[in-house]
Formats: structure tokens, sequence, C-alpha cells
């Protein structure tokens, strides 16, 4: 949540400042501005609403400095308003700040800082922060230090040392024209190593076109940056050396490539995706590989419990990832909800593997939930899409899913290859465990090698999907339905429906309706039906029957021939086995969204209140 980026160099900062903030409106966009140093004094230029609109400011393009910080916010103390945005001065506009996280103590250093006569502006958390630079500046042991690189390092320390919550903070200041401070904790900042200078963003993606070499700043950890260097500093100031790591992203991978919008880009991804995510994990005939993780048979054979813990869409990958490891691994596992698993004391040993997953890296409940089952000694393991995220360094193991960068708020590319990476991950341990028989797994292998065409194939057929949504994108609920895995799916399809199209809906286990949500089934209610399991298919269409009868609408999305029924539209996908067919299943639910949003006029990219990283608790 809030994106930062950060230039310093040889050219105008305020374009690639701009134009970073743009590639990051995804991580929030109800206000952005931007600060320079221009000869002796800071600049800041900033307002509520969207990045572009920094481009009517007046005097915006008369700014020459080459040293620069910037944000897009996603609100949280203070409602979007142009003095809440950031960047944020101290008092005496010495110090110049844009701040990603929260400060859970800011009210105590307001109220210490106000007594010292320092006023504020804004309803802001962040605000403390400059104006305590400025009080150690000003007035702690570093105000006797000569030397005013050292003294303005120094002060940002002590300020950092006053804080207490998540931060990836820049700071600029007159005093040291040529440098950006950076620091943070709980909350992402990496540094590009660029030729004709150097670049920060909350996120890599911002500034891929000048650099694929990254720094990636620990928690605690500053950096001095300055046009040809980048010093890194541990918390009591003692400096190091750190390695350059190389990105593989492609810079066109983060744009959108002639599409209308990211969130249509990233569905069409999802074969190269997929295909990219299996790489060389597999061949036929051989065994998974996973040298990258190296699990112990010794290791896996005391493990008596997994756990899965995730938010959103990963957890919907999770829900499939169970049901993959208890039928391929035979252990039991459990899926949780990352904000809910964290403080209800879950029972967690050495035995027990928790496996995080997260498109980020970087969503604060599942980092805080990794912590917690390490503190209780067991083994983590975590699956994202961002090399050097957060929960990436905080876990035992690490594997990727190879999707490219998801720059839609609505993830659709990640949870496909996060199913696919989690089936790759049961196989492998089923074949350490020999849990599975080998023609079976073989079998699986195979089907995975197949997805990627078979969602082109999908893809290749939108026209119903069209049709449907045209037909019902101004109704009020619908309701998706589905048994086994096609109940997972539709907790996925009906998530999407609500973040993109604001349209009410819910997920359901189709033998549940009649335990009570039936009750809301009136004439002419939208239903979605997905059935892929041919043991389960005269049972979800008798479920799906019960609405028929009450004059529900139906869309079924099946693999399976269905007998002659009352359905009012069929979408026939490619057969997959069930436990795998949410890969499948997902595409035309992720189209339907899209095109409903479409209908009604919607910014499919960035749906209202929503932010792509959740960075805040
Ligand atoms: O980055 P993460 O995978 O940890 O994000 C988790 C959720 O916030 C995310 O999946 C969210 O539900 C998406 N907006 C769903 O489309």
């Amino acid at each position: 949540m809030c994106g930062i980026v950060g230039y310093v160099g040889s050219k105008k900062a305020t374009p690639i400042l701009i134009d970073g903030l743009l590639c990051l409106e995804y991580r929030g966009y109800d206000s952005a501005g931007i600060a320079t140093i221009e000869k002796d004094v800071i600049k800041v230029m900033k307002d509520k609403g969207r990045v572009n609109n920094l481009y009517n400011l007046d005097g915006i393009n008369d700014l020459e400095g080459t040293v620069g910080i910037a944000h897009t916010r996603w609100a949280t103390h203070g409602k979007p308003s142009k003095e809440n945005s950031h960047p944020h001065l101290d008092n005496s506009n010495t110090f110049a700040v844009v701040h990603n996280g929260i400060i859970e103590n800011y009210s105590e250093l307001k109220d210490f800082l106000s007594l010292k006569r320092y006023n504020f502006i804004s309803q802001t958390d962040t605000e403390v922060i400059p104006n305590l630079i400025h009080y150690h500046y000003t007035n702690g042991p570093e105000s006797v230090i000569e030397d005013n690189y050292e003294r303005f390092l120094t002060a940002v320390k002590s300020a950092v040392q006053d804080l207490k919550g998540s931060y990836a903070v820049e700071v600029i200041s007159p005093l040291c024209p040529d440098e950006v401070i950076v620091v943070r904790k709980d909350s992402p900042l990496v540094i590009g190593k660029g030729t004709d200078g150097n670049y920060i963003a909350s996120d890599i993606p911002a500034i891929l076109k000048y650099t694929k070499d990254f720094y990636l700043l620990d928690d605690n950890e500053f950096a001095v940056v300055t046009a040809d260097k980048v010093k890194f500093y541990d918390n009591s100031l003692t400096e190091h050396n750190k390695a350059i790591k190389n990105i593989e992203w492609d810079a066109n991978a983060a744009g959108k490539d002639g599409y209308e919008d990211y969130m249509l880009k990233e569905i069409f991804e999802q074969p190269t995706a997929i295909r990219e995510t299996i790489g060389s994990r597999f061949r036929l005939g051989e065994k998974c590989s996973f040298d990258d993780i190296e699990i112990s048979k010794e290791y896996l054979s005391k493990v008596n419990k997994i756990y899965i813990v995730a938010c959103g869409t990963a957890m919907h990958a999770g829900l499939t990832g169970k049901t993959l490891i208890e039928k391929l691994c035979k252990i039991p596992t459990v899926v949780d909800i990352a904000s809910e698993f964290r403080y209800r004391d879950p029972l967690i040993d050495e035995n027990t593997l928790c496996i995080y997953i997260s498109q980020s890296g970087e969503t604060a409940d599942t980092i805080a939930a990794l912590k917690l089952a390490k503190s209780k000694g067991a083994k983590t393991l975590a699956i994202s899409n961002v090399i050097g995220s957060s929960i990436t360094r905080e876990a035992d193991y690490s594997i990727y899913t190879h999707a490219g960068p998801e720059i839609a708020v609505a993830s659709t590319k990640a949870y496909t290859s996060q199913v696919v990476l989690i089936a790759i991950l049961a196989m492998y341990f089923a074949e350490i465990l020999g849990t599975c028989d080998e023609a079976c797994i073989e079998e699986l292998k195979a089907d995975l090698i197949d997805l990627p065409s078979k969602v082109e194939q999908i893809l290749d057929n939108t026209d119903v999907i069209k049709t449907f949504a045209n037909k019902v994108y101004t109704e009020k609920d619908m309701f998706f339905l589905g048994r086994g895995t096609d109940y997972n799916v539709a907790l996925e399809g009906s998530l999407k429906l609500k973040e993109i199209t604001y349209i009410h809906s819910e997920a359901n286990a189709a033998g549940e309706l009649k335990h009570g949500p039936i009750a809301l089934i009136e004439n002419g209610v939208t239903v979605i039906g997905i059935i892929t399991d041919e043991k389960l298919v005269e049972k979800s269409i008798s479920n799906i029957q019960e609405v028929v009868t009450r004059g529900a609408k139906t869309l079924i999305i099946t693999n399976q021939i269905l007998p002659n029924s009352h359905f009012d539209y069929v979408i026939n996908i490619p057969k997959t086995p069930p436990l795998i067919s949410p890969i499948l299943s997902v595409v035309p639910m992720q189209l339907l969204s899209y095109y409903i949003a479409k209908a009604k006029g919607l910014d499919v990219d960035k749906p209202r209140n929503l932010a792509k990283s959740v960075t805040v608790e």
C-alpha cells in the first residue's frame, strides 16, 4: 500500500518520478506528490487524486532538480487531501519525507513534538517523521556533528529509532543536496543501480525500464543513495557491502502491451505464466526437482501437519493446494487466513510445515503469520512471485511462481501460477515420501504440461462470456456454486466479481445451499455453477436444479457432458483432472468479472478502496 519512487542522478528527476508513480498506482491511488531539490530549497508538488493530476499542477514542468522523492497514497491516517498527501515537510522546510507503512506510536510522538513547539498541518502519521529528523538534527547529540552529511544520516537514524510500526522511508534535504537517505522496516524498498543515476522504488516494476540490477534493502538497514554510489549501513550506522541482484523480468512485461487494461493482459498471459512456472521443475519420466529448497526425506517423514496460510486470492490457491497435498502426500493440511491464523494460537510444533503464499511477498498479515510459526519452531516455506520480497527473506525455504509482474489489483495469473506450483510441490513431496502411485503422478505431470494450451482454448472463445456479461451487468447479487475443488474456485470467482464490479456475490458449497443460503434465491437472480468433477456431476446438477426451480438465471462452467437441462448458458472448458481443474475453470470467471466491469464503465485495474499490496495489518 502506497508507492514510493526516488531518483538521484544527472537527469531531471520529475519525469522519472511521475513515470515511476504511474507504474505504482496499483499500490494506492487517492493522492500523489513529489519533492525535488531545486538549488537550495525543497519544492513539493502534491494533491489528492490520481498520479496523472500531477501534470496539471502549476510549475511542475519548471522543476529542474536531479534529486527527488515521490509517493502515491492509499489513505490510512487522514482522508485523501492535499495536506495529507506526501511528501511531508518539517516545520522549517529542511527535510522532506515520503513514507509507506504505519507509525503506530505517532500520536505519542506528535504530543512530544508539540511540546517542543512543532506544528502539524496534516492528520497523517507520517508528518512526525520529518519533524523528528529536524528535532534530532538541531537538538540531539548529533547537533554537534560538524559534517552535514554525517549529521543528517545520524539524525535520520535517531528519528527512526523513535518509530514503532512499519515503514519504508525516503528523506531529502537541501543541506545535503546530492543524496537521498532511505530506510525500511516491514515495508518493501529496492534500489536500482543505473548508468545515469540511481533509482529507488517500493516495487521493482516502477524502475525496471532503467535497470535490472537491484539492491534489496533489509529491515532496519539504511542506504545513502547518490548519483554514482549507494552506501549501506546497519542500525548502528556501521557501513557494510551489499550484493546486487539481477532481476530477469522484462521491462515490457510491466507495460500494457497493447491491451486496454493490465487485468486483461494478465488474464491472457496465463498460458505463458503457467509454462514458465512449470519451467524445468519436471520432465515426463523424471522426478520433480526443487534443488532450490532441498527438503530431506528425513525431515518430511516427520511432518505430521501442514498449514497453508495466505490472504485473498492466494488463500484460494491454498485451498486447492490442500486438496493436492492431502491426496498426493497424505499429510493433513489446514488452510488459514493469515489475519486469523496469527491471533488464534495455532497448534504448531517442529513437525509442522507452514506454507505461505503471497504474490507480492509483502502482505503484512502473511509475514506476521510466518514469523509466528518460526517462533514456535516450525519450518516455513514461502511461495511468492517476487524474488527477494520480504516473505521470501523470512522463510526457511522459498520457491517462486514465474508469472512476471502482476500490476492489476485483481489477481489472475498469480492465482493460476500458484496452483500450478503447489501441484508440483505436492508431487515432489509425494515422490520423496512414496505416498502416491508413480503412474498417477506421471499422469498429473502430463495434465499439467497440457494446461497452457487448454487455457489458450478458453481464451480463444470468449463470446458466450461477453454475451452473458452484457445480460447481467446491472444486477445487484450473484451466487457461485460448486463442490470440492469447484467450490474452492467458486470462492475465487466470487471474490473477483466483488473486487472489480462491486456486485455483491457469495460462493457456496453447492450441498450447503439448502442449509440456509437458498432462502436468498428468488426469481431472476444469477447463479454461476462450476461442474468439473465426474464423480460429483449428478449431485451438483441436483443442487443447481434447486435454484433453477426457484427462477434463477444460470451460467454453468463445465468440462462434463451434462444431461439435457434447464441451464440458460453453458461454457464448456477442456477436460483436466478435478485436482487441478481450478486452473482452467477460473479463467471464464476472471473474464466474466472483467467484461461486467467494462460494461459498467469501471476502472478495472484500480478498483475502489483496494490496493495491490496490503502492507498494513
Ligand atoms: O500479494 P498477496 O498474494 O499476499 O496478496 C493477497 C491478497 O491481498 C490478494 O490476493 C487480493 O485478494 C487480490 N486483490 C485478489 O484479487
